[in-house]
């Protein structure tokens, strides 16, 4: 068979529901044992409800070391607070791209009571050189995020820069990452370019996708993530919503240990070590 020039889905997930925070209900779609991870991608966690029981508890201090948090919320607000005294509320269609370095401890908190609340969360692996940098916030609400619109489609671009020179708010040399929301009318095509150097997948927020010339099929709620190949191309069968993730692979051991990604297990004892000594952030 001769090998294909679109980007083609390689596996389709599912995910698992799974708890984490204070009993935050959520799907883990990349961090467990379908997926551990999609270098540079460690974990995909996509949260929804509108029952205050799923989400109220939040995510009260813990700590990060050695990766970057991206939290995207579609709906609701999240209040963030870090040990070092930064502070601000994620709002709907906005992000922020925490980058923890060295390590920050921080909370997580929904400021609301009732009502949706929606998103998702990212973490990108860092590389060795760059683990022990200082923690850096990149936040934005919805107006600062350029928005490409074509014909039947509009792509909210947080991160990297699309065929036509959109170029993301993100600013992130190591990983090259893409990140782009992209609405699709129904009958629609879509198509842009991933760098063959990436890894990537889609994850379906709304509608069902039809991924590359061999026409698989991606409903809502599922990641497929993607071979690498000169042209990405979906067909959405009705009005449809997903994210496009993409970033170029570290290629380095990774040793995790919940909330400390490192390359040996000696630099996770230290983290561990640091967070009880309280010298972590
Ligand atoms: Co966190």
């Amino acid at each position: 068979m001769a090998q294909s020039t679109k980007n083609e889905v390689k596996q389709l997930i599912n995910g698992i529901k799974a708890s984490d925070g204070d009993g935050v209900q959520l799907t883990r779609l990349i961090g467990n044992a379908e997926l551990m991870q999609l270098d540079p991608f460690l974990l995909f966690d996509a949260f929804g409800s509108d029952q205050p029981q799923d989400y109220i508890g939040g995510f009260p201090p813990h700590p990060h070391r050695g990766f970057e948090t991206v939290t995207y919320m579609l709906a609701g607000k999240m209040r963030h607070q870090d040990s070092v005294g930064n502070s601000g509320v994620i709002t709907k269609d906005g992000v922020q791209w925490m980058t923890a370095g060295k390590g920050i401890i921080h909370s997580e908190m929904p400021e609301q009571e009732q009502g949706l609340l929606a998103g998702f969360q990212l973490w990108v692996n860092l590389p060795a050189k760059d683990k022990m940098t200082a923690p850096k916030y990149q936040e934005h609400s919805e107006d600062n995020i350029p928005q490409e619109t074509r014909e039947f489609s509009t792509v909210k671009v947080i991160a990297g820069v699309t065929k036509q020179g959109t170029t993301g708010i993100i600013d992130n040399k190591t990983t090259a990452p893409l990140y782009w929301d992209i609405k699709l009318n129904k009958q629609q095509n879509f198509s842009d370019v991933i760098p063959s150097t990436h890894n990537g997948f889609i994850y379906v927020i709304n509608g069902e996708l039809i991924v590359g010339e061999q026409q698989t099929k991606v409903a809502k709620g599922q990641i497929a993530t993607l071979t690498t190949g000169k042209m990405f191309t979906v067909n959405a069968t009705q009005d449809s919503r997903f994210l496009l993730i993409a970033g170029k692979p570290l290629n380095e051991p990774v040793e995790r240990a919940g909330p400390f990604v490192m390359n040996t297990r000696k630099e996770i004892e230290q983290a561990f070590a640091d967070y009880q000594h309280g010298v972590l952030a």
